[in-house]
């Protein structure tokens, strides 16, 4: 699939089953993460695998991390929702949590090092795509939580730029999206002052 067919093709698919990838495909797919943009070549993508039985341990910190923002808040957890956290990478059978490690440069602003790790998931998505997998890019609380950030040997300075859920689309999906139809109307101006 050439890069205009993947970027059309990609879709979020909420539900993905296995094959996930794995051996060659996953090391592409990661690779193209690698070969994002990076302002100053600093390297600052880390591409985290969950998958298996330690996907279930991840489960586990983030439903800890949830409890924990609720102590902090003052609020009491709730049970629902802290087996969502347990369950939630569940969704598919390989998650990639994309981060960007924080370098001080006096030449490449930390939002800059963020962008990279942001252009390093859309070109795993975009790979992904490509080798004929279903994705999805989600982020939501976890990403802030330092005790997550700690789970994967990050800094509290340091940022998760997504989970990417990877997999296959199931063949019965009522889930599967078509494609969408561009649509450029508003967003495209003629600098003319
Ligand atoms: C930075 C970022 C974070 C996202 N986080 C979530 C999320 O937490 N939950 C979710 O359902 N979708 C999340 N999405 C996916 C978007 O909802 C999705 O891309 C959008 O609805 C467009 O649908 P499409 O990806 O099928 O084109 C995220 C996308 C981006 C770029």
């Amino acid at each position: 699939m050439d890069a205009l067919a993947a970027i059309g093709a990609r879709r979020s698919n909420g539900r993905l089953v296995e094959p996930a990838p794995d051996g060659d495909d996953l090391e592409a797919i990661l690779s193209a993460g690698a070969l994002a943009p990076d302002h100053g070549e600093l390297r600052p993508f880390r591409f985290h695998v969950l998958r298996g039985p330690r996907m279930a341990r991840f489960g586990e910190v983030l439903a800890g991390a949830y409890v924990a923002r609720c102590l902090t808040e003052g609020t009491d957890p709730v049970p629902a929702k802290s087996e969502k956290e347990r369950t939630k990478l569940g969704r598919a059978p390989l998650v990639v949590v994309v981060s960007a490690v924080r370098t001080e440069s006096p030449k490449v602003p930390w939002i800059e090092q963020q962008q990279a790790a942001a252009a390093a998931c859309q070109n795993i998505l975009l790979a992904a795509t490509a080798l004929g997998y279903g994705s999805m890019w989600r982020t939501g609380e976890p990403v802030y939580d330092d005790t997550v950030k700690a789970a994967l040997g990050l800094r509290p300075d340091d940022a998760i730029a997504g989970f990417l859920y990877l997999g296959t689309v199931p063949d019965d999906s009522a889930m599967a999206k078509p494609p969408r139809l561009p649509d450029l109307t508003g967003l495209v101006h003629e600098w003319n002052p």
